[in-house]
């Protein structure tokens, strides 16, 4: 009996792997415009550096982790996101005191041992960007423009760009207060899940997915009115930098986000043609965070993008498709088959050949299987001629070219 792979993990052929490297490497290039650099940072680290980082009543941390002891006994974790490796790195290569601003980025797989569905994977993979050591505004502002730059250079379009302000730690444990006050009041009617949150992690119970008692959540307390001054102020100039540079965005004030780092701006971006999993990216700042994980008192703000979300968003890519497939319906063409799909591909083109003859019908179905644009046929009649035919396999129309033409043709069509 052959061993199957686990539930939630994916094996990535071919045009997915493709999809992959295309996020990857756009990503490198529209990053290193922002004077973003990578950093590798490992897949398991302590347990105890994503309680106290992400928090210890997060559903990440409570139910969500792969957790093992070392042989020492030890419990260690597989990553479910990687800013609390990259800020443990941060710290232990004492990057603050070689640079006032650290801009860093990561990309690679996490886990979180969730029920899976449709763009909600154990391991999933993620692209993450952090940019640590400046509690500007501006400093949001440019993280979530990278985003929106980032997302039009993969060609992604209709996303919604969703913002809120979760305060500081002087305004939030009032509004904290007032919505326990407030909740309270209709406990019975919120799922298990979020009376324990009630009192755990209150601000939680604003995005629960579930049917929740619509009153409860339409007549809870808005942040806005308990919001401090300086917190104001702060998301009032974030907000004026996306205007001014033509990002739109929604105001969610039930924006909360699932991890316990996060205070003042934090946004999403989300699409509603991938099903339920409607976050492709998210992320906010985290002022504390580095303090907390026993470092220097330095601030931070970043975001990390779903990939498999996004490659659910990009479909097959033109840019994963073949140029050519050569055919060859006799064997005494296989050889000058070889050579063109040799000249074909040293001038730039993607393509391949079927390596040994075969009949017409079969012959085409291969090339239609291969996906490619153009397919090349070459029989006896062909070479008798020296040319190729070539058969445009999305208009359906075929015409002859000269085999000294074909790289020269093929080359210049679009
Ligand atoms: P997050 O919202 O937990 O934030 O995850 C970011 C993105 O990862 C989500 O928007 C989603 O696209 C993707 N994602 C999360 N879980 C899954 C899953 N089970 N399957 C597939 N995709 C998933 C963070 O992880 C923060 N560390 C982001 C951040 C960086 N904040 C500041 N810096």
């Amino acid at each position: 009996m052959s061993i199957s792979r686990i539930n939630g993990f994916a094996d990535l052929f071919d045009s997915d792997a493709a999809l992959f490297d295309f996020m990857e490497s756009t990503c490198r290039t529209i990053f290193s415009r922002y004077g973003f650099k990578e950093v590798r940072v490992p897949i398991m680290e302590y347990t105890e550096l994503f309680a106290r980082g992400i928090g210890t009543e997060t559903d990440v941390v409570q139910k969500e982790m792969y957790t093992f002891p070392d042989a020492h006994g030890k419990l260690q974790s597989l990553r479910p996101e990687a800013t609390a490796g990259v800020m443990r790195a941060y710290i232990n290569a004492s990057l603050h005191a070689r640079e006032s601003v650290s801009k860093l980025f990561t990309y690679g797989p996490m886990f979180r041992c969730e029920r899976p569905q449709k763009g909600r994977m154990r391991q999933f993979h993620q692209i993450d960007c952090e940019l640590i050591g400046t509690p500007a505004p501006a400093a949001d502002a440019e993280v979530v423009s990278l985003l929106v730059n980032y997302m039009d250079a993969l060609g992604l379009e209709n996303l919604s760009l969703h913002l809120n302000t979760l305060g500081c730690p002087n305004c939030r444990p009032k509004y904290r207060q007032a919505l326990i006050d407030h909740l309270t009041r209709y406990e019975s009617s919120l799922c298990e899940d979020c009376q324990r949150r009630l009192h755990t992690n209150p601000l939680r119970v604003l995005d629960c997915k579930r049917d929740h008692d619509q009153e409860a959540l339409q007549t809870a307390p808005v942040f806005a009115d308990y919001i401090c001054d300086d917190c104001r102020a702060h998301y009032e100039t974030v907000t004026g930098l996306l205007t001014d540079s033509g990002i739109s965005y929604v105001q969610d004030h039930c924006l909360v986000r699932g991890l316990d780092y996060y205070c003042r701006t934090t946004f999403e971006l989300r699409s509603d043609a991938i099903g339920a999993q409607t976050a492709v990216a998210g992320g906010g700042r985290y002022d504390g965070l580095i303090r907390n994980l026993g470092g220097p008192d330095v601030p931070g703000i970043g975001f990390a993008c779903g990939m498999e979300r996004l490659a659910l968003l990009m479909g097959e890519r033109e840019a994963a498709r073949k140029d050519f497939y050569v055919v060859c319906l006799d064997d005494a063409c296989v050889a000058q088959g070889f050579r063109i799909t040799r000249d074909l591909r040293l001038a730039g083109l993607k393509g391949e050949m079927g390596y040994t003859a075969a009949g017409m019908k079969s012959s085409m179905r291969q090339a239609g299987k291969s996906g490619a644009r153009y397919t090349l046929i070459l029989g006896s009649d062909e070479m008798a001629r020296q040319v190729a035919a070539v058969k445009d396999m999305d208009q359906g129309s075929q015409q002859d070219i000269e085999l000294d033409q074909l790289v020269t043709v093929l080359s210049h069509k679009d």
